[in-house]
This record gives structure tokens, sequence and C-alpha cells, in this order.
């Protein structure tokens, strides 16, 4: 399966954005229906949504769904208006646990069935620190049936917590998103799923969305959200091997297969060990999923 480097969200019900999302080069749409959709045009975005998936592009982009949260009235009325028009996936919000993406996976196999589609084809992203509760089942996602991607949110999470921001004053995050970040990163890797990083809502601020993603690109995110047309060829540069980083993986490679019973080895005045060939071979397996 490709690796998503760039998921744009797109409000529902926003016929303009809808029409102009699938030629701006995200690698997966999310069509909300969630917060950024008013309550009263809901019944609307699930018209268009499923509307618009019926005749999107599927070579150019993934498309998924936001749906809204688990608890609430709109779930299933969600789930009901747009399986049967078969997006890649669902993405939930407020996602607490496991035991949410299994409640999701079954209401899917339901749906599934009753459409013809292939049976678990749905992906799940869940959206995974946007409650208090949230941060504490970061570390229990193995295993979870359907589950592609593990992302994280610092908006709710902050209106969560009461909290006046969520960033200091120098625009950095403070210490409880800092934390529910890296744990979404260990909780996506111990899950064997993609890590996702979440949004820079100062869409017109391209130096700081270029750091953000080098930054989560450093520490193992594999791809971040965007919710403008303009930060996803950033976005897709950022999270995209360059030349020479597949060169030097290459050589890494080159240089253990050519020496089989050498546990340590020496490039270019560096140290390799088992780490950095499994680190080269990550970057290989990227580079070959990227789109
Ligand atoms: N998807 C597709 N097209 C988008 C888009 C999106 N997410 N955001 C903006 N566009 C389009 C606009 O319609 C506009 O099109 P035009 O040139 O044909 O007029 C163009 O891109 C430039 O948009 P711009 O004027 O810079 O932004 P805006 O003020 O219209 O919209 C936002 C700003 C933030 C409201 C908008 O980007 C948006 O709706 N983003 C998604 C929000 C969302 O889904 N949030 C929930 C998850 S956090
Ligand atoms: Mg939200």
């Amino acid at each position: 399966m490709s690796v998503i480097r760039s998921m744009l969200f797109v409000p529902g019900d926003s016929e303009k954005k809808m029409a102009k999302s699938g030629s701006i080069g995200a690698d997966a749409l999310i069509l909300d229906l969630e917060d950024s959709v008013a309550a009263q045009r809901r019944p609307l975005a699930r018209e268009m949504t499923h509307a618009y998936l019926c005749q999107a592009d599927r070579t150019r982009a993934e498309y998924w769904v936001r749906m809204n949260p688990l608890d609430s009235s709109d779930a299933l009325l969600d789930l009901v208006a747009v399986v049967g028009a078969r997006p890649n996936g669902i993405a939930l919000p407020k996602c607490e646990g496991p035991h949410h993406i299994l409640q999701l996976a079954h209401y899917l196999d339901v749906l599934e069935v009753q459409h013809g589609i292939p049976l678990g084809s749905i992906g799940i992203t869940a959206i995974a620190t946007e409650t208090a509760a949230a941060p504490f089942a970061l570390g229990q996602y193995k295993g979870a049936p359907r589950l592609r991607v593990l992302t994280w949110g610092a908006e709710d999470l902050g209106a969560a917590l009461g909290a006046s921001s969520n960033k200091d004053d120098a625009g950095e995050y403070t210490p409880p998103y800092v934390l529910a970040r890296s744990l979404c990163l260990y909780g996506a890797y111990a899950a064997g799923v993609q890590a996702l990083d979440t949004v820079q809502p100062d869409f017109r601020a391209e130096d700081k969305l270029r750091r953000e993603c080098n930054e989560a690109r450093r520490d193992g995110f594999l791809g971040k959200i965007a919710i403008h047309p303009a930060q996803v060829a950033v976005i897709n540069e950022a999270f995209t091997p360059s030349v020479a980083e597949v060169a030097q993986a290459q050589a890494v490679i080159d240089i253990f297969a050519a020496n089989p019973e050498a546990g340590t080895l020496s490039l270019n005045g560096k140290m390799l060990d088992k780490p950095h060939l499994k680190q080269a071979e990550r970057i290989m397996q990227i580079a070959g999923r990227a789109r």
C-alpha cells in the first residue's frame, strides 16, 4: 500500500473546494463531515460527498471521509451515506482507543457486505489524541482491524483540556502537545501503521510548515495533514526521500550485502551497524512506495 505523504482536508459541503481538490497533488483527500461543516449543513454535505466520491478519479489520489465521532448521532448517518461510494478509508475523530476502531470496523463490515464491497477494503485513520483520555490508549493499537494511519490533533485536545493556548510565546507546542505527538509516533510504530503528523493551521507560513515537516520526517512521521492547497507541494517534497538519501541508503545496503559476515562496517568515515541497515531499508521502501 502507498505511503500517504500528504492528506488534504476538504470541507464536504464546499462544491468549489471539492471540484479543485483532485488536481492539487495530495496523495489523499479527506472529505470532511465533522468540524469544518456546520451542523445544519451535514445532511447536504453527506449527499455532496457521496456524489463527489462516485465520480472521483481514483488513479490520482486516495479519497477518505472524516466522519463525526462515534458517540454522536451523526456517526451512523455519515457512514450510511458515504460507504456505498467506496471511499478508500474513514478518518475517525476523537478516537479513544482500539475499542473505537473495533466498533467502527464492525459498522464497516456490515456496510461493505450491504454494498457488495470487498470485506475489509475500507481503511481507518485514527485521529487519536483529541480527548483527555485518548493519549493513554496510544500504545494499544497493535492488531486493531483496518487501521492504516495514526495521527494526532492539538486543537481539539487544547479545547478538551481547557487550555488558553497549545503554543508558547515562541509559537512552539507546549509540553502536553509535544507528549501527544511523541506518543502518537510511538503508538503508530508499535502498531505497525503509518504515523501522520498533524496540521499546521497557519497556512500562509510556508517556512514554518517546511520546518515542521522536516522535524516530523526526522522523527519518523511519514507524512502530514494539509488544510490548504498551498501546503501540499511542500509536504510532498519534505516526505519524499531525496536522490542523495536514496543513494546513501543504497550504499549502506550494498556494503552490508558485500560483507555478509560483518556486524559493523565503516562507510565514508562513519560507523555502520544493524540500525543503520534497518533505516536504509526503510528509506528504500518509502522511496519505492511513494507515488
Ligand atoms: N481544498 C481544496 N481547495 C481549497 C482548499 C481545500 N482545503 N482550501 C482552499 N481551497 C481553494 C479555495 O477555494 C480557493 O480557490 P479559488 O482560487 O478557485 O478561489 C483557493 O484554494 C485559495 O484559497 P484561499 O483563498 O487561500 O483560502 P480560503 O480563505 O478560501 O480558505 C480555509 C481557507 C482554511 C477556510 C480553507 O483552506 C479550508 O477550508 N481548509 C480546510 C479546512 C478543514 O477542512 N478543516 C478541518 C480539518 S482541521
Ligand atoms: Mg476537530
